[in-house]
This record gives structure tokens, sequence and C-alpha cells, in this order.
């Protein structure tokens, strides 16, 4: 059992393989946070707290006279606004008479054996071999208005603390939640560092560690998806904290929408770290008897730097957040249209495309965008999903039976969540896009937002999705959505419920993807916003992989990679080799070179084939058939960053390499190359130390090559790339 019980002391200690996190309803009820860390024995960690007399550091009226008793300074499992914490609260309710003022004390606690999940929403799930438990902590406001329960998902072998929150409304009178984070965690000190993931449309997830002093440090988004600009993932760890050492605490959301995260120091040098929806674009009314669900956020700790972190993550969330045949199933190489011939095609020229990647070895051919409607630019048709047999010249099933007859799959492009005003759609429903009445929608990419909240127009969309998809032999789709949304009001909604809209937006999203997956098991989504704007582990639940970013320069996808790493696994970032010079930055790097990076990733191809040398094509295949060879290895395998590319200019280099240390991968670009400079060499990680590897016919020992390195290998020429295949010897 991962959850140990004192009842004697209302002490709670959830406990996996190797980290620990303990709380403790005090004599007064409040739950005070007592640690989260490396696994130690179990104590009671409350000895930790002081408590002293603060000025202005008010005092519960049932604490009598001790002044030394203070919310405002005690750590606390969920802090309520109007309690005497003026910290940053988790909670904020309006109670049917206006006030805000809530003080929750514990009442009782359940613990279920399993994970518990939570419908609707996506959540971190076991299998067979997950050893989970859940704890839920029941809470109650002291005026008897508002039951609060905390759930603690603990996966033990994945040394994961999941959260979650659900609140009810136990009075008589109408209530407004307008803040419900799904996780705060208060830590006694000061002195952390906070990593956090920014970026912007085609250049996502940059990583900036900033020290944490007092006052706060937030990302988020209101922008309705979880954003190009910050990720709903960071890092807390202490300033030693590096890639292979120190503490670290990750905290992720798995919410696709609006999100808030923030670490704060205050006035005694303690630390809280809140992370949930955002509260900007959220107010939830509550009738009498009525319930809230918050999303899960996902914590792990690490006291082997960012590196243990970012593998435990990757694990948990390869194996236990995505779903579906793809999870397991081997994923085909791919070939998409989108930056090989943009909108400028016909069915011919998609069979030809197709031929001449079949030949090469890609196994899925992917439709992009401009295939339904009247779709000719990104002006018009979104709404529209019926194919555009005119400009193919033949049907979708047609297509698709000509596709398949080379042996390969066949995949489309759909953005169900967005309408151009030139489309039949629009002028039948106008009143489905998200607008604020009175005032006309912003546009963005030329495009408007459908109302998903309202399940009349996911049923709509839905059933246009399925003539489409049951019409034709269908593999792959992928969803992508290329906007930020605006002008959230929604028309069947009365005002008191307006401030739900953008959280039942993404609660509507979750409901179609849903749906599609049951609906067609055999098909995979992946997961799309002009690029990474919703690249995050709500979104992983229903989509397995998600294009990473619009950008394909392989040299800048190495930062936009490398950052991605730290939160998600490898087997879901969506990576192609495009066309030089480069679409987005005139960039020229070798083909080898984007196929390096590109097997960083999903691994496929988004070029016209057509245009290639014959040299060009005979290195694909070779491309290929290697990526084939090392699938296991890079999919499934650890995940090692061994240089960062922001600080590291010469040349950066990660490495997969196999759990049971049987082979290792390790890739490598030259960045910037200076003439008669320095050598480079590369230290790996994750060998058997005692054992014996061979290398392109030479023999290194793990322990060498951990402890050593291995010289990168010249002539070193700018943007050359360096993949190095090290398997262990069998008699080792
Ligand atoms: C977005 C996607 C691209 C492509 C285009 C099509 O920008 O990220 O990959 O699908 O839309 O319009």
């Amino acid at each position: 059992m991962a959850i140990l019980l004192n009842e004697e002391k209302n002490l709670f200690t959830l406990l996996t393989d190797h980290t620990m996190y303990q709380m403790k309803a005090d004599e007064w009820g409040v739950l005070l946070h007592t640690y989260y860390g490396k696994r130690t024995a179990v104590c009671d960690y409350s000895y930790l707290i002081s408590y002293e007399n603060h000025g202005f550091s008010g005092n519960p009226y049932e604490v009598g006279d001790d002044r030394a008793y203070s919310l405002d300074t005690l750590p606390q499992e969920y802090p309520s606004y109007g309690s005497g914490d003026y910290r940053e609260s988790a909670l904020k309710v309006r109670f049917g008479d206006g006030t805000t003022a809530c003080e929750l004390r514990y009442e009782g606690y359940e613990i279920q054996k399993g994970k518990y999940g939570l419908p609707g929403l996506p959540a971190v799930y076991a299998e067979a071999d997950t050893k989970a438990d859940t704890l839920i902590m029941h809470l109650k406001d002291i005026t008897g208005q508002v039951r609060v329960s905390l759930i603690y998902g603990v996966l033990e072998n994945l040394d994961m603390i999941t959260r979650s929150v659900k609140v009810e409304n136990i009075g008589e009178r109408p209530l407004t939640l307008e803040r419900v984070l799904s996780t705060s965690v208060d830590f006694l000190q000061d002195g952390y560092d906070m990593q956090t993931f920014y970026g912007r449309h085609a250049k996502e997830r940059i990583p900036q560690r900033m020290p944490l002093g007092h006052g706060m440090q937030v990302v988020g988004s209101t922008r309705g998806t979880s954003s190009h600009q910050f990720n709903p993932f960071f890092i807390l760890c202490e300033e030693r904290a590096g890639e292979e050492q120190g503490s670290c605490y990750g905290f992720s959301f798995l919410y696709s929408g609006d999100f808030y995260g923030a670490a704060s120091v205050d006035q005694m040098d303690q630390t809280r770290v809140v992370l949930g929806i955002h509260p900007d674009n959220f107010g939830w009314l509550l009738e009498a008897g009525e319930s809230f669900q918050a999303p899960e956020a996902a914590m792990i700790y690490s006291d082997g730097g960012f590196g243990l972190l970012s593998r435990r993550y990757h694990k948990a969330y390869r194996n236990n957040l995505c779903r579906g045949k793809f999870k397991k199933a081997r994923r085909p190489v791919l070939l998409n249209s989108w930056e090989g011939v943009y909108f400028d095609f016909n069915g011919d020229k998609l069979v030809q495309m197709a031929k001449e990647a079949a030949e090469l070895g890609v196994e899925l051919f992917v439709m992009d965008d401009g295939w339904f409607g009247k779709r000719e630019s990104d002006t018009s048709s979104l709404g529209d999903w019926t194919v555009n047999e005119e400009k193919l010249g033949c049907t979708l099933a047609e297509l698709s039976e000509k596709i398949h007859e080379l042996g390969m799959q066949f995949g489309i492009w759909f953005e169900p969540e967005c309408i151009s005003e030139e489309s039949a759609l629009y002028r039948e429903h106008p009143d489905w896009a998200l607008q604020v009445p009175g005032k006309r929608p912003g546009r963005s990419r030329y495009q408007l937002v459908l109302d998903f909240s309202r399940a009349d127009v996911r049923d709509h969309i839905y059933a246009q999705m399925c003539e489409v998809l049951d019409y034709a032999q269908i593999e792959y789709l992928k969803w992508d959505f290329n906007r930020s949304i605006s002008d959230i009001y929604s028309a069947v909604l009365p005002a008191s419920r307006q401030g739900e809209v953008a959280h039942r937006y993404v609660l509507g999203l979750y409901d179609l993807l849903e749906r599609l997956n049951s609906r067609y098991p055999d098909m995979m989504i992946e997961g799309c916003s002009g690029g990474g704007g919703r690249f995050d582990a709500g979104m992983l639940y229903y989509t397995p992989q998600i294009w990473c970013s619009d950008d394909t320069d392989a040299i800048e996808r190495l930062t936009i990679q490398y950052g991605t790493s730290f939160g998600y696994p490898v087997s879901a970032v969506g990576s192609h080799v495009s066309k030089c010079p480069n679409e987005q930055t005139g960039r020229m790097t070798p083909l080898e070179t984007r196929a390096t990076v590109a097997m960083a990733g999903t691994f496929g191809y988004e070029l016209d084939v057509n245009q290639m040398a014959p040299e060009e094509k005979e290195a694909v295949k070779g491309q290929i058939q290697e990526f084939r060879k090392y699938y296991d290895l890079i999919q499934d395998g650890d995940y090692y960053r061994l240089t960062d590319p922001m600080h590291n200019k010469g040349l950066h280099a990660w490495e997969f390499a196999a759990e049971d240390g049987s082979e290792a991968l390790v890739c490598a670009v030259a960045l910037q190359i200076h003439p008669n400079g320095p050598g480079f060499w590369l230290k790996l990680r994750g060998l058997d130390a005692d054992a014996w590897y061979e290398m392109d016919g030479k023999r290194y020992l793990g322990a060498a090559l951990m402890e050593g390195g291995i010289p990168v290998p010249g002539p070193r020429v700018e943007y050359e790339s360096f993949r190095m295949h090290f398997i262990r010897e069998k008699n080792a």
C-alpha cells in the first residue's frame, strides 16, 4: 500500500518507490503540508514547522489567544481565499450572499485501490504493472456550504503523485467558484529556481531558469489553449540542481486550455507553488447539490536532477497517459503534403508524390490542408468538411484506394474547431462562432472559432467528420487548431454561466476527441495547433503524438525539441525532414542532419519528393531503414540530454539508451565551427559500466564511455551531424 496512515496523529504519508509526500490534519482540523521529496523512513515531518507570533499574521478564532498559530505562515495543503492566509490561494468561492471568506477544515478521508479516473477529463491511469492507490481528503468550510475533496493518485513505480480537486455545494444557495486550482504545494524555505518553458508560434518551449525572489513568478495562458507562449509544465529546483544532480520538482497540468502556474516566496521566505485552470476566464456556478471537478496535475520529484525528472515523466506519459493502439503499435513513417505543395495539389499530384515516397520506404501519406469545401487558401471553407472532388479529380475513397495500392496508409488533416466566414456553415449558423453580442469577433488567420462548449455544434462537426472518415480508408488524422480563442461567449448559456464557457469548450474538445478515438480505434490522431500551440499532457491522453512546431528548420528544432524533452517523451514529438533552403528560416542544412533531428521524434518527411535529386532519394531510403532499426530504442529508450543547445554553442548532442543498457544511440549536430578549433568529447549515459560496447568496429568499455567519453569524429563542418550506435557485446 502506497498510502500510510497514522490515525492517531491524522498523518497521511504517500510513498512512491523513491519519493514521499506527507500531510497532517492538526488539532484545529487544518490540513498542513509537511513534506515532499526523497523517500525516507516514515516519520512525522510536522516537527519542522515553527510556530511563532508574527505581526499582522492573524489567527483563526478557534485558537483563542495563541498568537503563534496563523494560516498566513503555516504550510498548507489547499489554501483558500479569505481564510487569513494572504498568500496565493488555490480556491476562491463567492458564496450566495456575495462573501468570499472560506476556511476549510478536515472532515475525513477515503482510500481507494488503484488510480482514480476523471470522467470527461484526461488522467494518468494504472496499467497491470503499475502499483497505484488513491487517497481522498475531505475538507469542509466552517460555514458548512462547500465540501472540498482533495484527490491524490499515488503511482508508486512511476514516482508520480497526481492531484485533482472536487468542490461540492453542500449549502442551500447557489455559489460561484472563482478559482479552483488543481494543486498547491508549500515549501518551508526559499532558495529555489523556477524553470519554465516560453515561446511563440514557430519557437515553442524555450527553457528559462530564474531564481525565485520575494513575490511571484507566473506563467499561464488565457488563449483558450495551453499555448505556444507558455507551457503548462514547469520545474522548481534547488540552486545547485543541474541535468544530473540536485533536487527538482516537476509540475505538469493535464489540461489543454487556460492555465495558471505560479511560484511565490512570502514574508517568511517560504515558497508556494500552485497550478490549475486560469482564474481570469473562469467562474463556475454551482447550484445547491452540484459539484465541480478540476483537471489533474501530475507531480514528480527527482533527486537526480532534470535528466531523471524528465525520464520519469517520459515513462509515465508514454505508458500511463497515452492510450489506444498506437501507444505500443509501431507508428508509420509518414510523408505530409503541407510544406511540399501547400494548397497547390490535385489527386494526381498527390498520388505521384505518394508513389515516389512509397519507393523510398515511406509508409503513410498524409494529405494536409486544402482537400475540402472550396479551400484554395487559408481564407475559406473551415466548417465545410466535404471533399472537394473537383479539385482532387476523384472521390476521397478513390484517392485513398490509389494510395493503398502503393502499399501505403492514408491520412488527412482537419481543423474541426474553426469556421471561416466564407463557408456554407457560417452562412447557415453564424451564431455557432464564438462572439460577444454587439461586437464583431476578432479574426485570426481569417478564421473564427466554433462554440465547442455546445453539444449541438460538436454533434454537427462530428457527423461531418464521420461522413468523411466512414467513406474512405483513413488510418491517420491530423487535428489542427490555428488560432487563439477570443470573444468567449456562448449563446446558449445564461449570463450567470458565461464564466464556464472556456472550460466547457475544453471539455467539448475532449468529448469529440474521445468519440473519434472510440469510433476509429485503428486510426491514429496527431494533435497540432499551428505546430506546438497545444503541446500538453492533456492532449496526449487523446493523441499520442503532437506536431511539435511549424518551424521545421533542423537547427531551430534543436532548441525546440530540447525544451520539449523536459516534460514530454520523444514518442510524442512530431518531427519531419523538410526541404532546403528551409521554408521558415532560409537556412541550408545537410539532409543527414535534418534526418538526425527528425529521428528525435516520430520521424517523417514534409517536402515534395518529386523534387529530390536521385542521390537524395537514396539517402532517404537509408534514413528510413535506419530509423526502423532504431525505432524501439528511440521511442521506448531512456532519453539523455548530453548538452544544452542554448549554452553549448559548438555542438549539441543527445542519447537514447536501452533501459537494460544493451545499446545506445548518440546523436550530435555541429553548431558553430571554428577553423583549427578544439575537439569535442561526449560522455555517454545509461550504459553498463562493466560491459564492452562495439561501435564502428571498435570496442569501448561502458565505464570509459561514461567517464572519459567518446571523441566526436571530424572533419567538422557547420551543421554536420553524427549518429553513433553502441551495442553491448553479448558475452559481456
Ligand atoms: C498549421 C499546421 C501546419 C499545416 C497548416 C495547414 O499551421 O501546424 O502543419 O497543417 O496549419 O494550414
